[in-house]
């Protein structure tokens, strides 16, 4: 099974929610059951490394995210991946206009996962550094319920 995060840049919530799932899919057992990746509706960041603030709220809790580079969403991505997860409500309106005729994969909110009142991920990349913080705590409860819904999948499938 294959999950797409997309933000607007892929250098600040999405490759955060990335690095997160990873981290948490070695720690279910499931890694070599669900392939991530991330990517940006823009192409301003292309080939970059995550933003620094964004390396430094990942690193405070553990994470490591230097080694990302950004990309931006591609038609195939509609294709290759059963789920594509939404940072925002914009991010989900640009997936649904692009996506092609005949696309079985899931399009949603990757907040819906979190079992919070919250829906979207607000964008940090104009703000202080606790907008990453809060990102990272709305990206970890997101992953966590995320975890729980592909294992359910898997058993379900298997
Ligand atoms: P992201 O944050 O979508 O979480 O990666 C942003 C990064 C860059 C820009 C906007 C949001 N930007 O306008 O360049």
């Amino acid at each position: 099974m294959r999950v797409l995060f997309v933000c607007l840049g892929n250098i600040c919530r999405s490759p955060t929610a990335e690095g997160m799932l990873r981290r948490q899919l070695e720690e279910a057992g499931l890694a070599d059951r669900i392939e991530v990746d991330s990517c940006g509706i823009g192409s301003w960041h292309a080939g970059k490394a995550p933003d620094v603030r964004a390396q430094a709220a990942a690193a405070s809790r553990g994470l490591d995210i230097s080694a990302q580079r950004a990309r931006q969403l591609e038609d195939d991505d509609f294709i290759r991946y059963d789920y594509l997860l939404a940072m925002d409500h914009d991010n989900l309106a640009a997936l649904e206009a692009r996506r092609p005729g005949g696309v079985e994969a899931h399009l949603g909110l990757f907040l819906a996962f979190a079992g919070l009142p919250e829906r979207a991920v607000p964008d940090p990349y104009y703000g202080g550094d606790e907008g990453f913080e809060t990102v990272l705590d709305l990206v970890e409860a997101a992953s966590n319920g995320l975890v729980a819904e592909l294992r359910r999948r898997l058993e379900r499938d298997a």
